[in-house]
């Protein structure tokens, strides 16, 4: 598994991470498997673990700190997110303030079983949420030795490009695949600024695939109602993309990796997976080449 530095952190990342989000979480999820998948991903030489606070429901987070329990971590970036929490009930609340982050993030050291987090995230604020008081108590958690890089996930560009300007901010995280093309400029100024820039949903969640080819199972159900209630953009868009899975040498998943880690301003793409062969799939993506007649079907296909 390559690696690539995460910014000016200081730290490197395997250029593919494991999501620890949505299904994986779930206690209706197999806790064999899904420690298995975290435990697999690693031997594959993945080295970035990214999870949130509210993530499955406040569910991923405590499992991921099951999965590493009497691992050496000190080769991983485990990646979490604060300023969302479980309200109970399935609900996600949020709450962005600067005491509430600090809070979130201690929790999670104790979810995880960690000294450290390689990299906390503010899981969507608004540009204003950003201000001095928060940046303060960022920066006074890699003081303490608690974080050693600060990010955030947004999938709002004016957020992100507010974030780029700050320079407490290490990474930021975006929504970055084949169906969008339109976040490369902004990629490349983070880049440019010196972030690390990690890419979120970069298999565009599956929804190149026509979504009835995808259902066999409960999980897949599941995926399906959240792209049908948040995505239908998504969806719709991803109909041209159906040559991915028609490769003769690359999977779809394999196609649309390689095509995010052709970007060099991405430090890292992560990805979820409950199957372990997609997961072993999906690793063996790592140093493979986007073939040029490829990008430019790719390109034809984003218009
Ligand atoms: N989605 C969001 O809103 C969001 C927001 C912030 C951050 N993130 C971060 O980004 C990570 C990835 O996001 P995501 O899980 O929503 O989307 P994703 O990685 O784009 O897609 C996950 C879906 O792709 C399927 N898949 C994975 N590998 C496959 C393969 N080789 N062949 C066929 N299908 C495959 C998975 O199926 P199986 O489960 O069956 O393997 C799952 O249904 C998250 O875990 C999180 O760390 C996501």
């Amino acid at each position: 598994m390559r690696r690539r530095p995460l910014g000016r952190t200081g730290l490197t990342v395997s250029e593919l991470g494991f999501g620890c989000a949505s299904w994986w979480g779930k206690p209706r999820f197999e806790e064999r498997t899904a420690l298995g998948l975290v435990h697999e991903a690693i031997d594959l030489g993945v080295t970035l673990f990214d999870t949130g606070a509210s993530y499955s429901a406040g569910e991923a987070e405590p499992r991921l700190g099951r999965a590493l329990k009497g691992r050496d971590t000190s080769g991983l970036v485990v990646a979490t997110k604060a300023g969302t929490f479980h309200a109970g009930g399935g609900r996600i609340a949020r709450d962005m303030t600067p005491a509430a982050v600090v809070a979130s993030a201690e929790r999670s050291l104790r979810s995880l079983g960690l000294e450290a987090l390689g990299l906390l995230q503010l899981h969507g604020p608004s540009a204003a949420e950003l201000n001095d008081k928060m940046l303060a108590a960022l920066e006074s958690l890699k003081a303490r030795g608690l974080a050693r890089a600060i990010g955030l996930n947004s999938f709002d560009p004016a957020v992100i490009g507010h974030a780029i300007g700050l320079p407490a901010i290490d990474v930021v995280m975006v929504d970055y695949n084949v169906l969008r093309p339109e976040r490369e400029p902004l990629i490349a100024r983070a880049a440019a600024a010196g972030k690390g820039v990690l890419a979120g949903m970069p298999l565009a969640m599956g929804h190149t695939r026509p979504l009835l080819a995808r259902l066999k199972g409960p999980r897949d159900l599941w995926y399906a109602a959240r792209a049908l209630a948040n995505h239908r953009g998504e969806l719709a868009r991803g109909r041209r993309f159906r040559f991915l899975h028609e490769l003769p040498d690359l999977t779809g998943s394999q196609a649309a990796l390689v095509y995010v880690l052709a970007n060099a301003h991405v430090s890292a793409a992560v990805f979820g997976a409950t199957r372990p062969e997609h997961l072993r799939e999906n690793a063996a993506a790592s140093g493979l080449a986007l073939p040029a007649d490829l990008m430019a079907r790719i390109r034809a296909a984003q218009g």
